[in-house]
């Protein structure tokens, strides 16, 4: 097939054909806004490293989550930051643990709103990893199988308490197929998996680790999180988590993701997130409060190219003023 002349111009230069022509598109149900709840806290704590985001009592997290809704947005992602933790994350799998109770509070105040809990361990042990710890081959290391027992029963509290949907953020092995067998086996078949299946080792993350207070004590998680300069494994990741029942798909971080993203779309053709993770927001925060960079235009550009890049869903600290903006018209 052959192009004569092909003149792109044509169809920039008159903003109506731009706009009909336009291919990616963002529009408040893709988005999704992650809020941190703290047990014990009052008010809400701002997070330094993330300015114009807070870890949130129970009351100030229910009142962000109705913000949320009332600007279009139609889900959030909950991380829950326990009084006490220690070295098995016991507060994860309390059914009256803070992520449980914020849950229960969700669903009774804010019902139009889908709640998405974040299944992991760090925010729960003292070590700050995201599993039990075990010593396998003189090493100090997370034990795998362990974890999944923990991980399950979290789950499966989570959804007991109404979530309506699942997000194990880990990186063991099986998890999903574990989670998925104490879902079913608990009544909880309609419930879903949002595996974040390709979930990188990332300095990205820092950030959140305030947020969540999740630091890991010694080490780093490059034992269980993927190694950055590799794709090939993440198709392999995604084919297993699809195998062992996901739903959904992640990818983690985002911003320098997109092949993968765009890799496991067209691997598999299932629903893809993306998490446009703390260090990206941060980023962008920090460069435009010098007034380096403009920050409107540029968290629309990063938002819409991860939906070009093939992401379906997006997981961004900006939900909730994004959403605003669309209402009013802007996009
Ligand atoms: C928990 C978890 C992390 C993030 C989401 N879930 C931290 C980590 O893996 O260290 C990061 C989110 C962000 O940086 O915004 N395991």
């Amino acid at each position: 097939m052959a192009f004569p002349e092909f003149r792109a111009r044509r169809l920039r230069d008159h903003v109506v054909f731009r706009e009909m022509v336009a291919e990616a598109s963002l529009s408040a149900r893709h988005l999704v806004q992650p809020l941190f709840v703290k047990e014990d806290l009052k008010g809400r704590r701002p997070i330094e490293t993330m300015p114009g985001q807070a870890q949130l009592g129970m009351e100030e997290m229910v009142a962000e989550a109705k913000r949320a809704r009332d600007a279009g947005v139609r889900a959030v992602i909950l991380f829950g930051i326990p009084r006490e933790k220690d070295a098995v994350g016991t507060a994860a799998t309390d059914p009256e643990g803070i992520v449980q109770q914020a849950v229960r509070r969700l669903k009774t105040d804010v019902p139009d709103l889908a709640v998405i809990v974040d299944v992991c361990l760090c925010e729960y042990t003292d070590h700050g990893h995201c599993g039990l710890l075990a010593t396998v081959g003189g090493r100090k290391t997370v034990d795998n199988d362990a974890t999944l027992e923990v991980l399950a029963e979290m789950a499966v509290t989570c959804a007991e308490a109404g979530a309506d949907m699942v997000a194990p953020s880990d990186m063991m092995d099986g998890r999903v197929g574990a989670i998925r067998d104490a879902l079913d086996a608990a009544g909880l078949v309609h419930v879903p998996i949002l595996s974040y299946a390709a979930k990188y080792a990332s300095s990205f993350y820092g950030p959140f680790r305030e947020a969540a207070e999740s630091p890991p004590q010694f080490g780093d998680r490059r034992g269980y999180q993927m190694d950055l300069r590799n794709g090939d494994e993440a198709v392999r990741e995604a084919a297993a988590d699809l195998e062992e029942g996901a739903d959904i798909l992640m990818v983690k971080p985002a911003l320098g993701y997109g092949d993968i993203i765009r890799r496991l779309k067209e691997a598999f053709g299932v629903p893809v997130a993306a998490y446009n993770v703390s260090g990206e927001y941060a980023m962008v925060e920090a460069a435009a409060r010098q007034g380096w960079i403009s920050r409107e235009a540029v968290i629309l550009e990063i938002l819409l190219c991860l939906r070009r890049a093939g992401a379906d869903i997006l997981i961004t600290y900006w939900a909730t003023e994004v959403a605003l903006k669309l209402q009013s018209g802007a996009g």
